[in-house]
């Protein structure tokens, strides 16, 4: 199937970089969310995202004037997303609301479309059983800040046919991401590593093994690693750390996904990370 427009459901972190790097791709893209706000925010944010990568001179300001231009808005499902190819799903992380918009997606896209989500940690599966095209669903993890990261964790679900995954590789590689193709299993392969490992930095702060800015040193230096795990940590949200160790540890059975109870605790407390203000650092 020839993908031309792609309408992206949720305009948050991840959906606006989607939304960005597609229609920068020159793809037709509709940005969806549920109030003209949030839609506001997304634009401003991928305008700003645009101006940071003129300013680097990694695009001219032509791009960047075409790119935005090839973004349109709604703040309805049902209109924005009838007329699209491929629909990317990215919107919070709750199994009910995915449910209930791939319902919506499913009753209103064209039949052939894609269906997509981005979802770190819930099943592909299981959201594609939800829909009459399970086929034709597939996941599409992209990682923050999704202008910069190049992969793409392409997850199959037990239905996803050989030609919707052979034309979202093809779509991510068109992206400029390199997909890697996954089989559906809690956590995928990324947060299955990543999560754990931050798990087990947040265990080293509990037992008091050494300081926050200590283990993220650690890390940055004696394994190269861009960010410390308490500061990626912060940068990703504790609630959504601790949410994809309950679903590791749900899925896969065994204790040593068991969320570290430090961890628990400052979800709690509300100290989320950069976006609460507060998480291992202050902002
Ligand atoms: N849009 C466009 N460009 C951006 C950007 C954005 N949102 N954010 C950063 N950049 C660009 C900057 O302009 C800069 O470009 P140049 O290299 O051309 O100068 C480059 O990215 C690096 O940015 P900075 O110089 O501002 O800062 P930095 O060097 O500290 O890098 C970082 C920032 C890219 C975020 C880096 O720290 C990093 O790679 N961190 C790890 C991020 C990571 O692990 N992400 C995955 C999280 S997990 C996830 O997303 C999925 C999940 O399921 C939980």
């Amino acid at each position: 199937m020839n993908i031309r427009s792609i309408a992206v459901i949720g305009g948050g972190t991840m959906g606006n970089g989607i939304a960005h790097v597609a229609a920068q791709h020159g793809y037709d893209v509709t940005l969806i969310d549920v109030s003209q706000a949030a839609v506001d925010k997304a634009i401003s944010t991928i305008t700003a995202n645009l101006d940071r990568q003129v300013k680097k001179e990694v695009l001219t300001s032509a791009d960047r004037d075409a790119t935005l231009a090839r973004i349109s808005t709604s703040t309805s499902i049902e209109q924005g997303a009838q007329g699209a190819d491929l629909v990317i799903e990215a919107a919070s992380e709750r199994l009910e609301i995915k449910q209930q918009i791939f319902a919506t997606l499913d009753a209103v896209c064209k039949p052939e479309a894609i269906l997509a989500s981005n979802t770190s940690s819930i099943s592909i599966t299981t959201l594609a059983a939800g829909t009459k095209r399970p086929d034709k669903f597939i996941g599409m993890h992209f990682f923050n800040p999704v202008p910069v990261m190049k992969l793409c964790e392409i997850i199959r679900g037990l239905a996803t046919s050989d030609e919707t995954y052979a034309t979202i590789k093809a779509l991510a590689e068109g992206l400029s991401k390199v997909p890697v193709e996954v089989q559906d299993y809690p956590g995928f392969i990324s947060n299955r590593i990543l999560m754990p490992m931050i798990n087990e930095a947040v265990y080293c702060v509990m037992e008091g093994i050494a300081s926050i800015e200590d283990i993220d040193t650690v890390m940055k230096l004696g394994m190269a690693h861009p960010m410390g795990p308490l500061t990626l940590a912060d940068f990703i949200g504790l609630d959504v750390c601790l949410s994809i160790m309950e679903v590791l540890h749900d899925g896969l059975g065994d204790s040593k996904y068991r969320p570290c109870p430090l961890l628990r605790k400052m979800v709690a407390a509300g100290h989320l990370g950069r976006k609460s203000g507060k998480g291992f650092y202050a902002y």
